[in-house]
């Protein structure tokens, strides 16, 4: 296994496909010869295909999933079409979808088995809404316990944790960003609850990796103070210099 996981999680951008493919290439060729980092591209669904033909180095992320078969669900993407385009990760339970799609704890419960059961890798995002200062709220906690209500053991090494504080997700300049401290207590608290659920040695297969505003200059401080294993990057992955920046620091950590 690599040391680190970088997964760029592109949102609803960019515009046209044309930039879709210009901003792969540009990803694939950078990262070309460094080593140490497994890297992820998670573009919108109708990217999917025409990014998995672009890149080589870099394996490719759906930013969704339905927990259900192929069948009468209009709109909704199974695991079987992710899977017959090679795509092998996908997010859920990010904070958009809970909070713009009403994606509740039970339905990313559905996705996540959905997933770990058809040999796809969930990134499952949790994170709380409002900063506590020196404090992870339990929330976190709960969600973590009921997206991984029923997980069986034998699907704990296939599973990717990301911390996610939505305060701290897209900050602009001047707004409240997160410290490498903080990541560090909610990596403490997580590996707590899974080593509760599941004992210490298969709760340290799981990968725990942070996100909110990385970047070039903070994803060393998230890595090495905050000793997470890798991060998911959403502004920071649409520009192609800055993202594969993000990478060789981390494959130099
Ligand atoms: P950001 O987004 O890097 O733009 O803060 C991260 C995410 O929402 O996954």
């Amino acid at each position: 296994m690599t040391k680190y996981i970088i997964i760029a999680n592109w949102k609803s951008n960019p515009d046209a496909p044309g930039r879709a493919a210009i901003l792969a290439h540009g990803i694939e060729e950078g990262i070309q010869g460094l080593r140490g980092v497994e890297v992820v591209i998670a573009p919108p669904f109708p990217y999917l295909l025409p990014i998995s033909n672009v890149i080589k180095k870099a394996k490719l992320g759906s930013q969704n999933m339905f927990w259900e078969d192929v069948g009468p669900y209009t709109g909704e993407v199974s695991w079987h079409h992710l899977r017959h385009i090679k795509a092998n990760f996908v997010i859920i339970g990010h904070s958009e979808r809970r909070r713009y799609c009403g994606e509740t704890d039970s339905m990313i419960n559905k996705k996540v088995k959905a997933a770990l059961e058809n040999g796809l890798t969930p990134i499952l995002c949790i994170g709380e809404n409002e900063r506590v200062d020196n404090d992870i709220p339990a929330v976190v906690g709960e969600q973590l316990r009921h997206a991984l209500a029923q997980v069986k053991k034998s699907h704990l090494k296939n599973l990717i944790v990301a911390y996610e504080p939505v305060w701290a997700i897209s900050t602009t300049v001047g707004a409240v960003s997160d410290t490498p401290d903080n990541a560090f207590r909610a990596l403490v608290y997580i590996r707590k609850i899974l080593a509760d659920l599941y004992g210490r040695k298969l709760a340290d297969l799981v990968r725990v990796i942070y996100g909110g505003s990385v970047n070039a200059k903070n994803i060393e401080s998230f890595l090495l103070e905050g000793k997470m294993q890798g991060a998911l990057v959403g502004g920071a992955s649409l520009d192609p210099k800055e993202f594969v920046e993000i990478i060789k620091k981390a494959s130099e950590c």
